[in-house]
Parts: structure tokens; C-alpha cells; sequence
């Protein structure tokens, strides 16, 4: 198996580490660092008690690649010894009891500096809203809600309009895509919308970056099929196409739930600028969930001959999974589906045998990602 090289800092110390593909961030945190503070409960995303910080923002790290993190600045709870706020906030987790075996206590901590950071004073129930994605098994909320809510009195949010990812001196910022800065290419950068920022209250998006070896003419001929799109993901089907409407179906995998949403959208091909756009939304009759969703991809020029292509996705669930908004289970797994398919493009190609992700698809959205994944290795096929 080849294994990959990377170096990162992990709370302020630069480390360089040979981790093999399917290496998860927590594994490398705790079994080669020994920084066991960072907790493992479901080893799916769900419980949030393995939550870390990632180049200044909450990720969980049972479901992110160590790969991934090459270049990226990593926080644990020991991390934070001499944080002035999360001070304040295990002070206040032992005034209010908020901790019985502590053992979803290091992700609360984490995120709970999060909210704060972010909102600034803010109230019982956004508190319960923001922590939703992680999950106490003994305490209870009670506590650790009313020890945030103590500690957040008086402070002020963080100014959300500005840069909060820099990842390899590139600075993205949230949701706006018409001031974010270039990303090098086979780079992801997630950005959750904050709440009354941006021009899409309450969504969340992510935007990955492509070059591929092959002219944009030829690429946008291959990525503008949406019928072979639904052909080619695994648990999405499309039962209808007309014009530029599109009805079908898609499986989801989140954690412990499945959801079946049903769904239609609209679908517009740019030739001219070589854009395409598919928006809109599906319901799980199971949950009563809703998720809407837009995605968008050009082709642009790239070095040489080649071309470069960019993907934005962006989304809003409501419903039950809301929950998983900002809690950023769902960026995660995008930001993982995002690298996955990367990772398999890049292997097709080179011709080489793709691993299929062990995580299903999320939403309509990913069925996208499937499409270039297959779209790429048709043309390969029809180009050597
Ligand atoms: Fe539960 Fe990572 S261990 S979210
Ligand atoms: Fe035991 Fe939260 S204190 S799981």
C-alpha cells in the first residue's frame, strides 16, 4: 500500500508523519501522538466526542482523513491548557456539573469555544441548537448549556465576515463566492454559512478545485450529461428528465439514519461559458426532513492544455436533520466525499483501480461528484 508524507502542526508543534490513506485524523492523534484527550464514541460522525479543531474550525476527526490534514493547523483539547476561554468554560462545566464521566466533555469543550467564539452572548436554546451534534450519554444538557450560556454573557461574536480558513497562505472566506481568493487545485475548503452572514442565511457550502489533464471543450462535453449522472452514483436515480426539469431519488447515509429523499430540480447548461447549475430539493417521508441544494460546476482553462474544474456545493436541511447543519456533520462527510472523490478521480486518471467510499453519498449534491468521477473515466476510456 502507498503510504502518504505529511507534515502539520498539532497544537503549535510542527509534525511530520507517514500515515496510509485510509488513516483517520483521531487515529494518527491518538495512537502516534498520544494525545488520547481527543475521545472516540461512535466512530461515524454522530457523537461528536472525537471533535478537534482544523485550520479554526470544529471537525470531527473520526471521519477526516490524516491525509487530508497535510499543511493544515490541528487543535486537540490539550491544545487549549492555556486558552483564557476554555478556561472559563471547564470552570464553568464544573460549577454547573456539567460532566458525570467526561467522556463526550473534551468535543463539548470544543465546540462549545466554537459557539462562543462565533455568537458572542447568546441564549439557552441557539446553545442547543449549535450543540445538537454532540451527544452526552450520562449528564444531560441542563449543565452544559447553562455553563456556555454563563460563559458566553458579555462577549461579543467574532466578526464572521472574516477570513477563517488559510490553507496554504490561500485565504477562503465564507460562503461569498465572489471574494474568495483562489484555492490550489486538489485542495477542499469548507465553509459552514454562518447564521445572518452571507447571502444564503442558514445554508452551508464547499467549493473543490480540479485540475485534470484534458482540454476544457472535452471536459465540458463529458460533464454536461446529466441523465449518465444519475447512472452513475450508487443509490441515486433519476425518474425523470425533461427539458431542463429533473425528478428522482436518492439514498442517504448518515451516520445511523438512512433517509430516502424524493425529489426535483431544475437543471441549466451554460455551453457558451461552459457552466452548469442543479438545483433544487428533495423530502424523506420517513423523517419529515427536507433538504434543498445547489450545485455548480465550470470549466475553466487550466495549465497547459489542460483544464481546471471547480465544483461549489452549497445546502440547507431542515426537518429532523437540521440538526446536523452546523453542528458540521455534514460538512464533514461533504469534505470527506470531497477528498474521496479527488483521491478516485485522480486514481482514474492514472488508470489505477478506485476504492469506493466506505461512506454512502449524501443528497443530490454528491450524485454530481459521482458524475465527473464516472464522466472522467468514460472519456479517459474513449481518450487512450
Ligand atoms: Fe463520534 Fe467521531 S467518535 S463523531
Ligand atoms: Fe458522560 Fe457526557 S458526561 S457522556
Amino acid at each position: 500500500m502507498s503510504m502518504l508524507s505529511i507534515s502539520l502542526t498539532v497544537n503549535g508543534r510542527p509534525v511530520t508523519a507517514t500515515v496510509e490513506p485510509r488513516t483517520q485524523l483521531c487515529d494518527l492523534l491518538r495512537e502516534e501522538l498520544n494525545l488520547t484527550g481527543t475521545h472516540l464514541g461512535c466512530e461515524q460522525g454522530v457523537c461528536g466526542a472525537c471533535t478537534v479543531v482544523v485550520d479554526g474550525k470544529p471537525q470531527r476527526s473520526c471521519i477526516s482523513y490524516a491525509g487530508d490534514s497535510d499543511g493544515c493547523s490541528v487543535t486537540t483539547i490539550e491544545g487549549f491548557d492555556d486558552d483564557a476561554l476554555m478556561e472559563q468554560l471547564r470552570d464553568a462545566f464544573s460549577r454547573h456539573h456539567a460532566l458525570q464521566c467526561g467522556f463526550c466533555t473534551p468535543g463539548m469543550l470544543v465546540t462549545a469555544r466554537d459557539i462562543i467564539l462565533r455568537l458572542g452572548e447568546t441564549g439557552a436554546a441557539r446553545i442547543r441548537e449549535e450543540l445538537s451534534g454532540n451527544l452526552c450519554r450520562c449528564t444531560g444538557y441542563v449543565g452544559i448549556v447553562d455553563a456556555i450560556e454563563e460563559v458566553s454573557r458579555g462577549r461579543v461574536a467574532h466578526d464572521l465576515r472574516a477570513p477563517i480558513v488559510a490553507i496554504e497562505g490561500v485565504v477562503v472566506r465564507p460562503v461569498d463566492a465572489s471574494t474568495r481568493a483562489p484555492v490550489p487545485a486538489n485542495h477542499s475548503a469548507v465553509s459552514a454559512a454562518p447564521s445572518g452572514a452571507g447571502p444564503r442565511k442558514g445554508w452551508s457550502s464547499i467549493e473543490q478545485r480540479l485540475a485534470v489533464g484534458f482540454p476544457p471543450e472535452i471536459v465540458w462535453d463529458r460533464l454536461s450529461d446529466i441523465r449518465q449522472v444519475a447512472a452513475c452514483l450508487p443509490g441515486a436515480e433519476i425518474t425523470e428528465l425533461e427539458d431542463d426539469r429533473v425528478r428522482g431519488r436518492m439514498n442517504v447515509a448518515l451516520g445511523p439514519m438512512k433517509i430516502a429523499f424524493n425529489g426535483d430540480g431544475n437543471v441549466v447548461l451554460d455551453a457558451e461559458n461552459r457552466v452548469g447549475r442543479l438545483s433544487g430539493g428533495g423530502r424523506d417521508a420517513g423523517s419529515g426532513s427536507t433538504a434543498e441544494g445547489e450545485v455548480e460546476w465550470r470549466v475553466l482553462s487550466g495549465e497547459g492544455a489542460g483544464s481546471l474544474i471547480r465544483v461549489n456545493l452549497s445546502w440547507r436541511l431542515s426537518g429532523r436533520l437540521a440538526q446536523f447543519n452546523r453542528a458540521g456533520l455534514v460538512q464533514d462527510v461533504i469534505q470527506r466525499l470531497a477528498s474521496i472523490f479527488v483521491s478516485n478521480l485522480e486514481s482514474t486518471l492514472k488508470g489505477e483501480v478506485i476504492n469506493e467510499p466506505s461512506i454512502k453519498p449524501i443528497g443530490i449534491w454528491s450524485l454530481l461528484l459521482g458524475v465527473f468521477r464516472s464522466r472522467v473515466a468514460q472519456w479517459r476510456g474513449k481518450n487512450t
